[in-house]
């Protein structure tokens, strides 16, 4: 594309006659003057900033950045706010939230005159909100996130958002650490702007970003109060004009090979298990047929590379100065298809060619790993005809096959009511059971499947068990947790007829999760069954219970797979 009469902003700003004075106008009270509006690629700057998202409140000076770049190529940036979701104040899940946020994204980019966009992200589910949401228009499409967080310092280690906040909890849980030294602590290990530090969602969302094609290589990792942060976002503001020039889409970038090498790096950096149902919903945005099967099949023998917490011992300001993705995927070498395109235009294998690895500690080779292949395990069973996932490089090996006897918890109060209590009928063979936290359940598919470890079994000593659920798990947590089982308890499935001490085998060599009740004693369960009384009746939670998709499918909503494109005919002007 050359021309300017070729730029869809020209719809709106190229206009003859009322509707063209009516577009220009108004924008021009913001200070533009009218060569702005005389064929410049018009740069959608999409900013998640919010004071209700502290992750993502430094995002305003990295728009000003990439505005800078925008101007520097002869583009028209204009910023827009979007719906922002954080993870830390939201009730009852941000995840209710993420197709709201990705419709937000998607109908203010196709309705407005823009030629490209930048998508600003952060927190866990903003980065896969955007894509979603930029997929169903496809217009070219660049990524920034805002970066991680400095470490934390507590008490002479390192301590890293999320991840150290439970294991501080279950020390005072134990009784050896004290209340007050534990609220000593937040200011601590949370001390610059940015995402979690730790290899959570957010950190893990944004690597996969980068590994789609949809980030400035090596950006990902860079600190987000880094000067270098903002230099690229710079560069990445010159880029998308040039993106628009060469019509480098959405949809050109984000292939089934992208996919592919989205799925194995999350092998490989330890990403979290968040992963499999946002990768499934981006992938369905952009057409791309992929599987929850894909997760499994692809990522054996993969090779846990980075040593970042929850799955190992750093924080992402070492990943950044060990040389962040670029290493990671240089070293996974031909695993990687290196011929996918990415934003710079160029390959990924390109983008990659001059990484080095300045810390093997952090970054490990291929052939001394982490850890030797510890994929994210589907498992199937008569306890999750539909599948059902666990996070192996963040479990302990010694429960990857084991048998008890369960304990239930019919919805996340019942857990809250009961965990702790002297009366709970648990021991360290138990498996911890949680029901009516699925996607349709909750409703919103909270992060509760790693259900805490029982208060006597903690004092105890015991900081590991089997728990299963149809929910979500944190990105920095870690432990034996099963999650994602699907069809989830609240619409019937086998999850919602699981009693207490019923027995569980959990063989995930095999793959499989088997309840040892006999199919016509379910079946009797299934026919006292009664579903849970949601009590919604209105609003946004109405439409997303009839309309979510199972955890195997990406929990998207069913009307939103696929994508409209860019095209708005209609002016009302
Ligand atoms: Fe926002 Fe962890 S709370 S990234």
């Amino acid at each position: 594309m050359t021309q300017k009469n070729k730029l869809r902003s020209q719809d709106w700003f190229g206009r003859k006659g009322r509707a063209g004075y009516h577009h220009r106008a108004w924008v021009k009270t913001e200070g533009f003057p009218q060569e702005c509006f005389a064929g410049r690629p018009v740069i959608g700057i999409c900013n998640s900033a919010s004071e209700l998202t502290p992750c993502n409140t430094h995002l305003k000076f990295v728009a000003q950045a990439v505005k800078r770049g925008v101007w520097q190529a002869g583009g028209f940036p204009l910023e827009f706010p979007t719906i922002s979701l954080g993870e830390t104040l939201l009730r009852p899940s941000s995840m209710l939230f993420r197709n709201l946020m990705s419709m937000d994204v998607e109908e203010m980019i196709r309705a407005n005159p823009l030629d490209g966009v930048v998508l600003l992200c952060g927190c866990d589910k903003t980065t896969p909100a955007q894509i979603m949401g930029a997929a169903s228009v496809d217009l070219p499409t660049l990524m920034i996130s805002g970066g991680p967080m400095l470490d934390g310092h507590y008490q002479g280690r390192i301590v890293g958002s999320g991840t150290d906040e439970r294991r501080l909890d279950a020390e005072v849980r134990a009784g050896r650490l004290s209340p007050e030294a534990f609220i000593e602590s937040e200011a601590e290990a949370m001390r610059s702007h940015g995402h979690c530090n730790t290899m959570g969602t957010a950190s893990t969302m944004t690597n996969l970003a980068e590994t789609l094609g949809l980030q400035m290589p090596g950006s990902a990792a860079i600190p987000a109060v880094d000067s270098r942060r903002y230099a690229l976002a710079q560069l990445a503001g010159k880029r998308i004009v040039e993106m628009v020039w060469e019509d480098l889409r959405i949809s050109k970038i984000l292939t089934r090979k992208a996919f592919e090498n989205a799925i194995r790096v999350n092998a490989a950096i330890g990403g979290s298990t968040n992963a499999v149902v946002h990768l499934l919903a981006m992938a369905g945005r952009a057409n791309v047929s992929l599987s929850l099967d894909d997760f499994d099949s692809l990522t054996r023998g993969i090779p846990l590379l980075v040593n970042l917490m929850p799955a190992g011992e750093y924080l992402m300001e070492e990943f950044f100065y060990a040389g962040g993705l670029p290493v990671v995927i240089k070293e996974l070498g031909k695993i990687i298809h290196g011929d996918c395109l990415t934003v710079t235009g160029k390959t990924i294998a390109e983008n990659v060619a001059n990484a080095k690895n300045y810390d093997e500690r952090v970054i490990k080779r291929y052939d001394q790993p982490v850890k030797k292949d510890v994929p994210i395990a589907v498992l199937y069973g008569n306890l999750c005809p539909d599948g059902a996932i666990i996070k192996e490089a963040a479990a302990s090996m010694e429960l990857m096959q084991h048998k008890g006897k369960a304990v239930v918890f019919e919805n996340i109060e019942d857990l809250h009511a009961r965990i702790d209590s002297d009366d709970l009928a648990v021991d360290e063979n138990s498996i911890l059971v949680l029901k009516n936290c699925g996607p349709r359940g909750y409703p919103g598919m909270p992060e509760v499947g790693d259900m805490p470890i029982p208060k006597k079994l903690l004092q105890k000593g015991v900081r590991d068990m089997v728990r299963i659920s149809d929910a979500r798990m944190s990105g920095t947590a870690y432990g034996t947790v099963i999650l994602h089982v699907a069809p989830e308890a609240a619409i019937g499935g086998p999850l919602a007829f699981v009693e207490n001490g019923d027995e569980i085998v959990v063989d995930v060599p095999q793959r499989q999760l088997t309840l040892l009740v006999s199919d016509s004693e379910l079946e009797k369960r299934r026919a006292n069954w009664q579903p849970p009384e949601l009590g919604i009746q209105r609003g946004y939670q109405s439409l997303y219970i009839k309309h979510v998709l199972q955890a195997n499918k990406g929990a998207d909503f069913d009307f939103l797979v696929g994508s409209s494109g860019s095209s708005v005919t209609r002016e009302s002007h």
